[in-house]
């Protein structure tokens, strides 16, 4: 009962921040022409997931304490084609009066050591349920269509780790991350190249 409960509020916050997005590449790819964002992904955190996570960081281990310590219990995901258009709608997402950030990660700015890159969102925003109504909190993560893919290849890492030949994989994919960000740019100084021809 409690699961279902949780299930479908989550999945009412899902629903109005997925609108909210839609919306705002609706506004943005009007603006300029183009489409501005490429996909729109969601999950809920499943509960062996909010176990694990609750026994690293050495909170307590119960559903209450998963809902106030834990910011990713929902977890939305964006994909830009460019660089600078995951900017815009991190932006746009601020300027919305009933969305409050409450903490930014810019690892684009300043990756992860093994080069993850990703614009991350903690953010809140309210819910109405009958009389109620409840702030819920998210994770938005904001990235482009080249990140995205490194990161599916990271991904696969995390279950490897400490086996043998990871390790000069991790390297190898450090260095791609790199060129990810070099061809990022280019990408975007051309696609304004083409722009102005
Ligand atoms: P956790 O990493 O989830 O404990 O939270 P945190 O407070 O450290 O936030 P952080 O911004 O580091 O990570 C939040 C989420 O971003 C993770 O749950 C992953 O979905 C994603 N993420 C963070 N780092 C990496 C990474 O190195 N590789 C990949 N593929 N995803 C990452
Ligand atoms: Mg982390």
């Amino acid at each position: 009962m409690e699961k279902e409960k949780y299930e479908l509020r989550y999945q009412y916050v899902v629903g109005i921040l997925k609108a909210k997005i839609n919306i705002i590449n609706e506004q943005l790819s009007r603006e300029y022409g183009r489409e501005i964002i490429r996909e729109v992904s969601s999950r809920l955190k499943k509960p062996d997931s909010i176990h694990a996570k609750l026994l690293r960081k050495d909170y307590e281990r119960n559903f209450a304490a998963a809902k106030k310590k834990l910011n990713d219990l929902i977890g939305i995901r964006i994909v830009c084609l460019f660089l600078d258009d995951v900017y815009k709608v991190a932006e746009m997402l601020q300027k919305q009066s009933d969305v409050e950030v409450i903490k930014i990660k810019d690892y684009i700015e300043k990756p992860k050591k093994n080069g993850y890159m990703s614009l991350h969102m903690i953010v809140e925003i309210p819910i109405y349920l009958g009389e109620q109504s409840e702030i819920k909190r998210a994770e938005i993560q904001i990235r482009t269509s080249a990140m995205d893919f490194w990161s599916v290849l990271d991904y696969q890492l995390i279950y490897k780790k400490n086996v043998s030949g990871a390790e000069e994989v991790a390297k190898e994919l450090k260095g791609y991350s790199e060129e990810i960000a070099a061809l990022d740019k280019k990408m975007m100084k051309l696609r304004n190249k083409i722009d102005k021809i």
